[in-house]
C-alpha cells in the first residue's frame, strides 16, 4: 500500500506530466496511460522484473501473454524476428492501419524477455493513435508492454477513474486523458481495444484473434490494394463461465471452446470482461405461456422494477422502460462505433447501481443484423458476449 492518495496518482499531462511518466517508465516502474481504445497498464517492456509487476498488479495469470506499444512500425523491427514474406503483409498492414487500433502478433527477438510472451515466442505489437500515448512512448524512448489498465477478468477501462477504481490500490499512477488540458474527445475514442491478429506466414493467413475497431473488411481491402492473397481467418472462441465471474472459484470453472487454432491464442480463452453484476444477453421478452425452454429467466414485475437493469441497443425493447429499474441505451440511432465508445463505461455504471441485482443486454449482433458487413458491432457484440459469460437467455415476465 502507499500513502498516496487517489488523487495524487493522477499527472497531468503536461510538458512536466509527459516527462515524469517517460521517467516512471524509464525506471522500471507501471504507468497507465490512455490510448485510442482503451486506457493501458504499462512498463518497460525490455525490462522483466517491471513487465512482471504488471501481472501482479492486475492480478494477471502469467500464460496471458502482453501487447508491446511502439511510437512507430520502424521502432519495432528489433523487437521483432520475420520472414521477408512476412514483413511484406506486416509493413502493408502498419502503413494501412498505424498508427491506430491493430495489433500483430508475431515472432519475437531475443530482445523481449519470455514474460512479455508467456513463453509463445510470439509477441503482439501495436503502435497508438493518441497524442499522449504517442507523446509518451516517444519520450521514455523504450518499448512499452501494456495491457489493458483494470484488474484482471474485469470491464476494461475507458477513462482515468475507472483505472483508479480498480488499481488505486496497487498505488498505479495515471496519465490522465480527460484533464482539461486535453480536448475532451481525444480519450479512447474508439472504446473497444484493439483487433488483434496473428501475421502467419506459415500457413499465408492472418488470423484474426480478437474482433476490434479494424474490422475484417478493412483488412481485405488492404491486403487486396497490395495484391496480397493471403486468407482472413477468424478464430472463434466462446467462453463459458458459471455463475457470474465474481469470485475466484467461478472464474477457474470457465470453460472455453476454440475453433480452426488451438491453443494460440491464451489470452483470449479466458479474457472476459465481467461486471460484478450478473449478466446476461436478452434474447426477448416472453409471456409466461410461451415458456418451455431451459434458457429462460422468469422474474415478478416488482424484482424487474426493483432489481434489473435492461442495456439497449437501437431502442429495440424501450416498450420495456417504465418496466425495469434502469434502463439506458448503448446507441439509440443503432450506431456501432457509438455503443463501442460507451460500452465500458456503461457495464462499469450497471454494476455499481445500489440494489440492481440483474443486468439484461440487447443482443447487438442480431439487432443491428450486420454481421456480413464485419463492422465494429462485432467487436461489440464480442465484449457482451463475453461480459454476460456467454449466456443468452428470454425473459419471462411473471405478473
Ligand atoms: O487496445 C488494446 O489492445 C489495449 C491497449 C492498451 O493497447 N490493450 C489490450 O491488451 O487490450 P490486453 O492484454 O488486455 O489484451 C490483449 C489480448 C489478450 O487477450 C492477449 O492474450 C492477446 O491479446 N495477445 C497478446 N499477445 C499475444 C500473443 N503473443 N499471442 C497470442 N495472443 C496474444
Ligand atoms: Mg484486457
Amino acid at each position: 500500500m502507499t500513502s498516496i492518495t487517489t488523487h495524487e496518482l493522477l499527472i497531468e499531462p503536461d510538458e512536466r506530466g509527459i516527462a515524469f511518466s517517460a521517467k516512471l517508465l524509464q525506471t522500471g516502474q507501471l504507468l497507465a496511460f490512455p490510448t485510442e481504445t482503451v486506457y493501458g497498464l504499462g512498463a518497460n517492456a525490455l525490462n522483466a522484473e517491471a513487465v512482471l509487476d504488471i501481472f501482479r498488479a492486475k492480478g494477471r495469470p502469467l500464460t496471458d501473454p502482453l501487447i508491446v506499444h511502439v511510437p512507430d512500425s520502424s521502432a519495432s523491427y528489433r523487437l521483432i524476428d520475420i520472414t521477408p514474406e512476412e514483413k511484406i503483409v506486416y509493413d502493408t498492414l502498419a502503413n494501412a492501419f498505424w498508427p491506430g487500433p491493430l495489433t500483430m502478433i508475431v515472432k519475437a527477438s531475443q530482445l523481449i524477455p519470455p514474460t512479455v510472451t508467456a513463453n509463445t515466442g510470439f509477441v503482439g505489437i501495436r503502435c497508438p493513435n493518441h497524442p499522449l500515448a504517442n507523446k509518451l512512448l516517444l519520450a521514455a524512448g523504450v518499448p512499452v508492454a501494456a495491457p489493458s489498465a483494470n484488474r484482471f477478468g474485469h470491464v476494461s477501462p475507458t477513462r482515468a477513474y475507472h483505472v483508479l477504481d480498480d488499481l488505486a490500490e496497487k498505488g498505479v499512477r495515471v496519465l490522465n486523458g480527460e484533464s482539461a488540458l486535453v480536448s475532451s474527445d481525444s480519450s479512447c475514442e474508439f472504446g473497444i481495444e484493439s483487433t488483434v491478429l496473428k501475421v502467419d506466414g506459415n500457413t499465408n493467413q492472418l488470423l484474426i484473434y480478437r474482433q476490434g475497431a479494424v474490422t475484417e473488411d478493412e483488412l481485405e481491402d488492404a491486403l487486396t490494394k497490395s495484391n496480397i492473397h493471403w486468407k482472413i481467418i477468424t478464430v472463434n472462441r466462446t467462453v463459458k463461465m458459471h455463475g457470474n465471474g465474481k469470485d475466484e472459484e467461478n472464474k477457474s470453472k470457465a470453460v472455453t471452446e476454440a475453433t480452426e487454432v488451438g491453443e494460440e491464442a491464451p489470452g483470449q480463452a479466458i479474457t472476459h470482461y465481467s461486471p460484478d453484476i450478473s449478466c446476461y444477453i436478452l434474447k426477448s421478452f416472453a409471456e409466461k405461456s410461451d415458456i418451455s425452454s431451459t434458457d429462460t429467466l422468469s422474474f415478478d414485475s416488482a424484482y424487474l422494477a426493483q432489481r434489473v437493469i435492461l442495456l439497449d441497443y437501437g431502442q429495440e425493447h424501450v416498450a420495456y422502460r417504465e418496466k425495469v429499474f434502469k434502463y439506458r441505451d448503448l446507441s439509440e440511432e443503432k450506431n456501432a462505433s457509438e455503443a463501442a465508445r460507451n460500452l465500458f463505461d456503461v457495464l462499469r455504471w450497471a454494476e455499481s447501481v445500489e440494489g440492481a441485482e440483474v443486468v439484461l443486454i440487447a443482443d447487438v449482433k442480431e439487432i443491428s443484423g450486420q454481421l456480413l458487413k464485419k463492422d465494429i458491432s462485432l467487436g461489440v457484440a464480442d465484449r457482451l458476449f463475453r461480459a454476460a459469460s456467454g449466456t443468452i437467455v428470454n425473459v419471462c415476465i411473471d405478473r
